[in-house]
């Protein structure tokens, strides 16, 4: 199974067992765009976690998510706001469909996005001085000592561990996206973020966040059982998670050399 569509076979744990995003982003993304923002485009949205919070605040947004089964969570989780969807990859969606946007967003799903498109993608889908803002994070368990004993289980079955690794160089000038955001002449005022995020889970529910994880999703069904029968057996009953997330914002300025280019231009990536 291809890690950037695992996620809908676990719509519904996905669902449940991830946490939603804070009221606050809406108030510091907006503040990026010049002018209003009413209308948003989020890519990736998979069950609406990121839809509910912009459209709860009064912003229209087109949901788009390459999976039906998380769409289908979606609508129902975002039933009576102002959200309509879109079934498709950003490397599907056809610009001129639409008029541009005062925001374009994605949480936790512009790393599987195709690098060489999506920044032109993403400026034909904006409006001159809107704004596009990326954020996530990995969900990690705060206690060291705790993490060593879950990183050496899951080494047993997938050895990569549970982190795609990072998009972008150890000394690139900002976390991914915002190293490619900063190298690219039709965004400014790129600026990163951090906001801090704790919970304390149950074990239980911990690990049924961490089956939707895509690095344990496409385990094996017996290699699976296996890990979560140790991590069941390993990790204490309460556990505490760490879980800031990253957010890189920018404002879509236009007339610069890379807005000649065509937005279709760059090359699908590997089916
Ligand atoms: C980790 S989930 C994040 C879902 C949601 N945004 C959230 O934060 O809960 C990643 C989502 O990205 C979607 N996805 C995978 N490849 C994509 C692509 N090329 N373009 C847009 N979305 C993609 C997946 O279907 C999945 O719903």
């Amino acid at each position: 199974m291809e890690r950037a569509r695992s996620f809908g076979a676990v719509a519904e744990d996905y669902e449940r067992y991830r946490p939603g995003y804070p009221e606050s982003l809406v108030a510091l993304v907006s503040e990026v765009a010049d002018g209003p923002v009413r209308r948003a485009i989020e890519i990736g949205a998979g069950t609406g976690k990121a839809t509910r919070t912009f459209a709860g605040a009064g912003i229209e947004v087109v949901a788009t998510d390459p999976d039906a089964e998380m769409l289908t969570v979606l609508r129902r989780e975002c039933a009576g706001l102002p959200v309509t969807t879109v079934r498709a990859a950003l490397e599907d969606l056809d610009p001129a469909d639409h008029q541009p946007f005062d925001l374009l967003y994605a949480a936790a799903a512009w790393h599987w996005t195709a690098p060489e498109t999506r920044w032109d993608r993403a400026a034909a889908l904006v409006r001159d001085g809107g704004a596009v803002a990326f954020f996530g994070g990995p969900f990690e368990l705060a206690d060291d000592e705790v993490a060593a004993v879950e990183k050496e289980m899951i080494a047993a079955y997938a050895p990569e561990g549970r982190h795609l690794p990072p998009p972008s160089p150890p000394d690139a000038p900002m976390l991914f996206p915002g190293d490619e955001m900063l190298a690219d002449d039709r965004l400014r005022d790129v600026r990163q973020w951090e906001v801090r995020r704790r919970f304390v889970l149950a074990r239980e529910d911990y690990l049924r966040h961490l089956d939707t994880i895509s690095a344990i999703r496409i385990l094996p069904d017996a290699g699976r059982s296996a890990l979560f029968a140790d991590l069941a057996a390993g990790l204490p009953e309460q556990v505490e998670v760490r879980a800031d997330l990253m957010l890189h914002t920018a404002r879509r300025v236009s007339g610069s050399a890379s807005d000649s280019q065509s937005p279709h231009s760059g090359s699908r990536p590997p089916a």
